[in-house]
């Protein structure tokens, strides 16, 4: 096992090893045809599948669980709200915060990082100072640090990478200076699957003082996350990437950081006392979920939590680093193809292109066959224009996937290529 890949150390029990036709039981959607073909799912980095138990959960809240939280004396509110709670208190378990309280539900990443750019920005960002990101990032990762920049007057620093797709640390290292308020880095590239070394990074960070915050939109769906451990400032994912619902995801802080940032939206639920002159908030995590938040969504996100959980941490590690191995291997004896970024640490997705098809033309043909992939700039067009490349084909995999599937789809790709050269 790699150094810098987090170790499952947090699991509580690692139930049996992963036996994949048994998982696969677990997600219906994974029995469907696309046409005459059975579905081979590998667009798992964009979107994962849904087991059983989360879309139980969600059907199981609106059947007997449905009302609004924190506001009714009724027996449904009630429910609702102790659910909605425990869901809390699960994700601070999956992440190891220290409390729940250092927990915020949101809509997902997005949101998450655009809540951190605009509340704790307009507290500590003035013009002249300097955020750091890197050349990996995803849009969500760039563009709202980018707004902020434009309105304050503050600089991006971008940490640049090799032509292997991993970062430059030495740069990293130079570009921390004396006006640098945050790095904020993705722990797992979306688009090309580097790994980075976020503990390190982060401990650089904290010797000059300096907040790390750690888009984890493609880590936390494949290995265990510490925070504690990391000891990063803030740490982000959506639910729907580690096999919850769409519209919700949480923004995990640090008590101290939570503590001193102003509201992000105003409504109901997040206030003390309103008055027509002032009002005064509820402390985090309350300050921030303004309105009705998605109460089912947070709650079968904890439903997926469990799920993975009963999986073991471990085993999906173990398995999912099996399979990615085996992708690289099996899709590299492709006449024509090359892999897009060869980082030291990779996990999630590979990148390819094949000769001179275009990656959308390969993701069509390829759903002709009932293979989903992602073709395009996976929301990373600065990491593209580093590449050299418009765009790329992505195979990206969960644990339900098989090597006969990295078999079906190296396969249909040579056959493409057949068809194209
Ligand atoms: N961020 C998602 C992806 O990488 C949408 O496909």
């Amino acid at each position: 096992m790699s150094n810098i890949m987090p170790q499952p150390k947090t699991d509580p029990i690692i139930p049996f090893p992963l036996n994949v036709e048994t998982v696969r039981r677990d997600f219906p959607i994974l029995d469907i045809h696309v046409g005459e073909k059975p579905l081979i799912y590998l667009d798992n980095a964009a979107s994962t599948q849904k087991p059983q138990v989360v879309i139980d959960a969600i059907q199981r809240y609106y059947m007997l669980q449905n009302a609004n939280i924190h506001r009714g004396v009724h027996y449904l509110s009630q429910k609702a709200t102790d659910a909605y709670e425990e869901a809390r208190r699960k994700t601070a378990r999956f992440i190891n915060a220290e409390s729940e309280d250092e927990v915020v539900f949101v809509r997902g990443t997005t949101e998450a990082i655009n809540l951190v750019a605009t509340s704790w920005g307009s507290r500590y960002i003035l013009e002249g100072d300097e955020i750091i990101i890197s050349h990996l990032e995803h849009h969500a990762n760039i563009v709202p640090w980018q707004m902020l920049c434009e309105r304050v007057g503050a600089h991006l620093k971008v940490i640049p990478i090799n032509d292997d797709g991993d970062l430059d640390l030495d740069a990293y290292e130079e570009l921390l200076s004396d006006q640098t308020r945050i790095v904020a880095i993705g722990h797992v590239s979306n688009a090309i699957g580097t790994v980075n070394p976020i503990k390190t990074m982060i401990k650089t960070a904290h010797s000059r003082g300096i907040p790390v915050l750690i888009d984890g939109a493609q880590s936390a769906p494949h290995f265990p996350i510490d925070v504690q451990d990391l000891d990063c400032d803030f740490f982000i994912a959506s639910a729907h990437k580690f096999y919850g619902p769409t519209g919700i995801g949480f923004l995990y802080g640090k008590a101290h950081q939570l503590d001193a940032m102003p509201p992000y939206q105003g409504g109901g639920d997040m206030i003390q006392t309103v008055t027509l002159e002032k009002s005064t908030y509820k402390k985090a995590p309350g300050r921030f979920e303004a309105g009705t938040p998605n109460i089912a969504g947070a709650i079968a996100m904890g439903a997926a939590i469990d799920y993975l959980e009963h999986i073991g941490r471990a085993n999906i590690v173990t398995y999912e680093q099996e399979l990615i191995t085996y992708a690289k291997e099996r899709l590299q004896k492709v006449e024509g193809l090359s892999l897009i970024g060869e980082p030291a640490e990779q996990a999630g997705a590979v990148s390819f292109a094949l000769d001179s098809v275009h990656p959308h033309d390969i993701g069509t043909i390829l759903d002709k066959k009932g293979i989903a992939v992602r073709a395009g700039h996976h929301c990373a067009q600065p990491l593209m224009k580093r590449l050299g490349v418009p765009a790329t084909a992505r195979a990206s995999f969960a644990f339900y996937n098989t090597k006969e599937e990295i078999d079906s789809l190296s396969v249909a790709l040579e056959k493409i290529r057949d068809l194209f050269v």
